[in-house]
């Protein structure tokens, strides 16, 4: 059986958690393939919002085996503060979540050097989330991390240390003025392992190579979105893994040969939270409608995201660079009311229009060029089936569909996991 894979192709919060936890039906094993707890996954469902960081979105389901792979970063602290959550939901969790002995651990020290490398940076920072991951990845990179499977070894603790001290020291070259209390930060940080150790650990790679063998359906859960990969996004303004396509077989150990249906996700319009270019970005009422309707705050910081028109040019750039197959379309109830749509459809760039992603896409260099559709005033919150989708809808998704030359084959209404039409 072929691996499935749902990806974010804007700048990440397109709504791939509801999504996830809406395709879990059809699959047996969901697996998070990179990533942290930077990421906020929201699922809703009899009047109840989950907002998850760690766990895959696939957790609510009793059939359902959750893999955390090896591409992800967990820290214990924000991890048993998920499980924490779940815990009144009364799932049994242990025989549903299992996490790869080779991801790496986030340790207190990271979230500090995240936070002293941004203070350093004063107004060029990249608007990181400060739950360490640039640095762990940095570590990982570097060969210095602490994996998961390394909880299992003797020496665990003295390698905590010693990684532990030599982040000290570097935080101390920042020189910045951060606050901390490494023993409270420590003492929260063990606690958090005895809850991570409680948990199946396994070879994950092997786990889903025999789960393949076996016939069990695998969807791969990305986190972020493809504006914000280490090698395509909007560097250096981008987290610090691959959350393309690619990042599925590395964060995961599937070959590139096993991947089945690659299922990109985007919003009907853009946000974007943190810093770095957005070249359709509004500033005006319109961005003010989006941000309001779609009550674009972030799931894991609270900050309120950046809101723009559709960017045709950099979505096909994530359609071309993940091979999507097929494509859904979220959050189409927020543009309703809207007299007209605008979808940026190339840029202006050094005096031509062009339809490719320049290597610089700062607002000095390129400038949108939108093609101007008519809206709807339906409110289509309600509406389960695409028969009753609204004209000037359909037109806009038969717009996106010729341009991007990939099929739309759900939109999605609203946060509930009911607000889903299929077409
Ligand atoms: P993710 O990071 O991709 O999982 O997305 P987030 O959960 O960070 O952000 C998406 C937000 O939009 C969440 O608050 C969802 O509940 C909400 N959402 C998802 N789909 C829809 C939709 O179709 N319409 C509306 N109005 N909200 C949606
Ligand atoms: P999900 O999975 C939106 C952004 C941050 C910042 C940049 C780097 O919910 O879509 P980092 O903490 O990774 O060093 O931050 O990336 N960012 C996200 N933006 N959704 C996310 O995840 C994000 N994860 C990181 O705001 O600009
Ligand atoms: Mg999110």
């Amino acid at each position: 059986m072929a691996v499935d894979l749902l990806l974010g192709l804007q700048w990440g919060d397109e709504g791939k958690g509801k999504i996830v936890d809406v395709l879990t039906n059809n699959y047996n094993i969901i697996a998070r393939f990179q990533g942290g707890p930077n990421a906020g996954h929201t699922l809703e469902f009899d009047g109840i919002k989950h907002v998850l960081h760690t766990i895959p979105s696939g957790i609510f389901h009793d059939d359902a085996i959750n893999v955390v792979g090896n591409g992800v970063v967990i820290d214990p602290v924000i991890f048993k503060k998920e499980l924490d959550n779940l815990a009144q939901f009364d799932i049994d969790i242990q025989p549903r979540l299992l996490i790869s002995r080779k991801a790496h651990l986030i340790l207190p020290t990271h979230r500090l050097l995240d936070a002293a490398s941004e203070a350093s940076k004063g107004k060029a920072k990249i608007g990181s989330t400060l739950k360490g991951i640039g640095p762990t990845y940095m570590d990982k990179t570097g060969r210095n991390g602490l994996r998961v499977g390394d909880l299992e070894l003797d020496n665990w603790k003295s390698k905590y240390r010693a990684l532990a001290n030599k982040h000290e020291a570097m935080i101390g070259f920042y020189n910045v003025d951060i606050q901390y209390d490494l023993n409270e930060l420590e003492t929260e940080f063990f606690d958090a392992i005895k809850t991570l150790k409680s948990l199946n650990f396994i070879d994950s790679e092997e786990y889903l190579h025999n789960a393949q063998l076996s016939g069990k359906k695998i969807l791969a859960e990305g986190a972020q979105g493809s504006m914000l990969d280490i090698d395509f996004g909007t560097y250096p303004y981008v987290t610090s893994s691959n959350t393309t396509a690619a990042g599925a077989c590395t964060g995961l150990g599937v070959a590139p040969g096993r991947i089945g249906s690659v299922i990109g996700i985007f919003k009907a319009y853009a946000t974007r939270v943190g810093s770095g270019p957005f070249p359709t970005e509004l500033f005006d009422e319109d961005g003010e409608t989006m941000a309001k309707v779609g009550n674009e705050f972030g799931a894991t910081t609270g900050r309120p995201r950046r809101c723009g028109w559709l960017d045709l040019v950099a979505l096909k750039y994530a359609v071309q660079i993940n091979g999507v197959t097929e494509l859904m379309m979220m959050k189409a109830d927020v543009l309703s009311g809207f007299k007209t749509i605008k979808v940026c459809t190339a840029y202006q760039y050094q005096g031509k229009e062009i339809e490719h992603l320049p290597y610089n896409i700062e607002s000095e260099n390129v400038k949108p060029v939108y093609t101007t559709l008519p809206g709807w005033k339906k409110d289509l919150t309600t509406l389960t089936s695409a028969k009753e989708l609204p004209e000037s809808l359909n037109e806009y998704i038969a717009f996106l569909e010729k341009k991007l030359e990939v099929p739309i084959k759900i939109v999605s209404v609203g946060p509930d996991r009911l607000q889903t039409i299929y077409r």
